[in-house]
């Protein structure tokens, strides 16, 4: 083997294991390609969203850094992109590509987070896999530059993406999942209960004045009612009869199949004309309520 080509592996070796740090409202963070780009992207939906997302992702990085567990096993990259895309079902853009007729929101933002990493060059896996041999192949690694070589998107990681979305509203559960997912879910809760496991109230205070908090708790409330509003069936117990109106699908097996345990509920009785769950919560299916 060349000497070229060793000091090519070695130095690619190094990138694989060093990751380019930088520092948003004091909060040092990772700073690759995918995350900008992630970031980019989130840039373009409404203040209280993005600024929301935002801070999911700080309060977490905050959390971490302040732990030396978390330091050493959580991938920062999966936080990142996960605490940044963790509400793309929460899109009120009329035709919005990430919010579906049929899902919860939360999975809606799973599925997004995943299609967006599957279409991101560094976030296809076989296509960076490609890439990262031909940087090898070619002797030509971009030294200092470890941007390429630490995003290998493999399945795992895009899994752990989706399923701490996907459960993003379910703390109980994702708290006993695996620790990135109980991460995740921890980072974005910081939003709305404070700062936990170790955030200082000063650390917390400087993330919410570069990225105000003002907005949160009406936005969210505006969306959760839109959501009642424009796809009530993904807010309640089970699937609506109405959501199949000519259907001659066995209905008890369908729902079933498909329960849709969410706890939107509220917002739909509260501010919707004409809402009513009754009838349509799991509920109801098993101790027989009808409207
Ligand atoms: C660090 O985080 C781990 C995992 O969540 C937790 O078990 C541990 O108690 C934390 N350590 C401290 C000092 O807070
Ligand atoms: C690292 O590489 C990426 C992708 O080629 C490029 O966009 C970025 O500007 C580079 N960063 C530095 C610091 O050279
Ligand atoms: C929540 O949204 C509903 C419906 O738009 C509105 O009537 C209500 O005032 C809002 N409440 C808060 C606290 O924002």
């Amino acid at each position: 083997m060349k000497l070229f080509s060793l000091v090519t592996l070695a130095t690619t070796a190094t990138a694989l294991y060093t990751q380019r740090m930088t520092r948003i409202a004091g909060v040092e963070v990772i700073d690759t390609q995918i995350v900008r780009d992630a970031r980019a992207m989130i840039k373009e939906f409404p203040d209280y969203l993005y600024s929301h997302q935002m801070r999911s992702w700080l309060f977490g990085a905050a959390m971490i850094n302040a732990n030396e567990t978390l330091r050493r096993h959580v991938d920062l990259e999966v936080h990142a992109i996960a605490t940044m895309l963790h509400d793309l079902g929460w899109d009120m853009t009329p035709g919005s590509r990430w919010v579906s007729s049929d899902k919860r929101f939360e999975v809606d933002g799973a599925i997004g987070a995943r299609k967006w990493l599957s279409e991101h060059p560094i976030g296809k896996f076989l296509a960076s896999q490609a890439l990262y041999a031909s940087e090898i192949l070619n002797n030509q690694p971009e030294v200092g530059n470890s941007s390429l070589l630490v995003s290998q998107w493999a399945p795992e990681r895009v899994r752990k993406v989706f399923q701490a979305i996907a459960l993003h509203g379910s703390g109980s559960i994702v708290d006993f999942f695996e620790l990135e997912e109980a991460v995740i879910v921890q980072s974005i809760g910081q939003d709305y209960h404070g700062p936990v496991n170790g955030v200082s109230q000063e650390s917390y205070n400087a993330i919410a004045k570069a990225f105000p908090q003002d907005e949160l708790l009406s936005g969210t409330n505006k969306t959760f009612t839109w959501l009642a509003q424009t796809k009530p069936a993904t807010t309640w117990g089970k699937i609506s009869r109405d959501f199949f109106p000519l259907s001659a699908l066995n209905w008890q097996g369908l729902t079933s199949i498909h329960p849709k345990d969410t706890w939107l509920e509220p917002w739909g009785e509260a501010f919707v004309p004409g809402y009513s769950a009754v009838g349509h919560r799991s509920f109801d299916n098993i101790v027989g309520t009808t409207r």
